[in-house]
């Protein structure tokens, strides 16, 4: 496998804003069954080794799950304070559920929830999202805490297998962008277009 060229650009972002924690938080974009789309901020979490995609954590209960399985198209936009940088992704999206049946996926599905911190790991004991909030039920938001080695049934692994992405850079006189698109033969074309 090798990098795609934007990934220079990005493993540069990412170490120019190393200091800004809200610089891995970018904006996801989905399809909603009905059509219209549903947009939401999400943690970026690196990328898959050995690939180009890259990797979220999400809940099978919450409304992207199923969106993403009707329609499992997406696109992030991903705005970098420091450097004045945006990159817009777009491509396939996979959710890693815990029936996958791929060993390579199920065993980073289960890395992934290892690596998490003990707060994030116990956010998905938590009530199902997005359902009324019952006050009388507060002990349910302080759930005992998951073990760490297995995931619970409704972790999931999220990936974007990016077709295109969209870099624009704010800073220079003029501003620079370019653009990055992956062929039928998979190869990524790389052109300078106007800002
Ligand atoms: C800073 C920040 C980070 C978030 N990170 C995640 C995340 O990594 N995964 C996730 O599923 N939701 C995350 N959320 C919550 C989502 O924005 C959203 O509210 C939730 O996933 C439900 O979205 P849905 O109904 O479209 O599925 C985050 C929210 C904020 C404000």
């Amino acid at each position: 496998m090798s990098l795609a060229p934007w990934r220079s650009a990005i493993a540069q972002a990412l170490h120019q804003n190393r200091t800004l924690p809200y610089a891995r938080y970018l904006q996801l974009a989905t399809v909603r069954v009905n059509g219209l789309p549903a947009n939401r901020t999400i943690v970026f979490r690196g990328f898959l080794p050995e690939t180009n995609q890259l990797k979220f954590i999400t809940d099978s209960r919450s409304e992207k799950a199923e969106q993403i399985q009707h329609q499992p198209w997406g696109e992030v936009c991903w705005y970098f304070p420091k450097t004045r940088e945006q990159f817009r992704i777009n491509g396939g999206l996979t959710l890693v559920e815990s029936d996958d049946s791929q060993p390579d996926l199920a065993s980073a599905r289960i890395s992934t929830w290892q690596e998490l911190s003990d707060a994030a790991r116990l956010q998905f004991n938590w009530p199902h999202p997005g359902k009324p909030r019952n006050k009388n039920e507060q002990a349910a938001f302080s759930p005992p805490p998951p073990d760490r080695d297995r995931p619970l049934v409704n972790f999931c692994l999220l990936l974007l297998e990016p077709l295109q992405v969209d870099h624009l850079e704010l800073r220079g006189e003029p501003q620079n962008r370019i653009f990055y698109y992956r062929d039928d033969q998979k190869a990524w074309s790389v052109t300078e277009i106007n800002p």
